[in-house]
């Protein structure tokens, strides 16, 4: 149930049981993350594959530092520059760290999340918290307290309520290599922002063919209607009198803003049994490039069902 009680949260969670919680990216699965037990549930509740490693939030660099072997320089700028906020760093896990969190890496991604409801459970727990987004795995992540609840009913005891995500789309995810930033998913941090904070930045290559983050498969945050990204909405319209279409527009020209909608919008169209929903691509820059990357892996189609 959804809930505006966050003791009913903080002690679900002491309990070993998961929870969902708002954060300023899109709500997250949460459970206790040095508990093993809780963390697969957080699997089984998502149907995510144990190979795909999860995040572990904290609320401070003193914490960090206990899940860590160290932190490298880079690391710590970027973190100064953006944390609390949507950005995951990925670091050489400590002992603390259990191989089902890292999926057998030995690299832990984590981040210090800024919505103030999750720094209060935090700072209220004794652990960092393990959360994917609170999704079905590869459905669209969820920005509202309900979409969590229609995904997952009764298998999540509580939801807490925590308005609509401020921005909208996951965090950034980075690696620091050679003394180079490699960015493994695009979300809230752009690359043009990271650049200011150290110029030499990277995107992992697209032909990587070891897929070093689930955001980085094909099919990714698919709604279940066809997804296709076209040039010109109202030919296709023409084109394909046949067809009952969703458009997937934006009132916003401020990327930002669209961001904030983007998968609350996708969803509601989802859920109007249209046959396709059609979109046009976004400028690509800023945050643009998120969207467009997120809206490339939603209409990957081959192969899916
Ligand atoms: O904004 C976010 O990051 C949200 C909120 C809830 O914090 N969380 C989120 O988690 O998006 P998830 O599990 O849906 O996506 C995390 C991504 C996955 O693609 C996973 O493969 C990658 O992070 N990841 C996690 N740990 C990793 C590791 N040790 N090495 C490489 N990739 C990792
Ligand atoms: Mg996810």
């Amino acid at each position: 149930m959804i809930t505006n009680n966050i003791q009913h949260i903080v002690e679900t969670l002491k309990k070993g049981d998961i929870v969902g919680i708002p954060t300023e990216t899109v709500y997250g699965l949460g459970a206790n993350g040095l508990d093993e037990k809780a963390v697969q549930k957080i699997f089984r509740v998502k149907g995510r594959p144990n190979k795909n490693p999860l995040i572990l939030h904290t609320h401070s660099i003193k914490e960090l530092k206990k899940l860590v072997k160290h932190i490298p320089p880079i690391a710590k700028k970027l973190a100064d520059n953006y944390w609390p906020g949507p950005l995951t760093i990925l670091f050489d896990k400590s002992e603390l760290v259990s191989d089902l969190i890292t999926a057998g890496s030995k690299k832990v991604a984590i981040r210090i999340p800024s919505h103030p409801l999750f720094l209060e459970i935090l700072k209220s727990v004794d652990f960092p918290i393990a959360a994917p987004s609170a999704n079905p795995y590869q459905r669209i992540s969820p920005t509202t307290a309900q979409q969590v609840h229609e995904y997952f009913q009764d298998k999540v005891p509580y939801v807490l309520e925590g308005g609509k995500c401020e921005c909208g789309l996951e965090s950034t995810i980075v690696g620091i290599e050679n003394n180079k930033v490699i960015i493994y998913r695009l979300g809230g941090i752009t690359m043009e922002s990271l650049k200011k904070v150290h110029p030499n930045v990277e995107l992992a290559p697209k032909d990587n063919t070891k897929v070093v983050t689930s955001g980085m498969d094909l099919k990714h945050y698919a709604p279940t209607t066809k997804l296709i990204i076209v040039d010109n909405i109202n030919l296709f319209k023409k084109n394909h009198p046949e067809l009952n279409i969703g458009v997937l527009t934006f009132e916003h020209h401020n990327n930002r803003l669209i961001a904030k909608e983007f998968y609350y919008q996708l969803y509601q169209l989802d859920q109007q049994n249209f046959d396709v929903i059609i979109c046009k691509k976004f400028k690509n820059m800023g945050i643009g490039k998120a969207l467009n990357d997120k809206l490339q892996r939603a209409s990957y189609s081959e192969g899916a069902s």
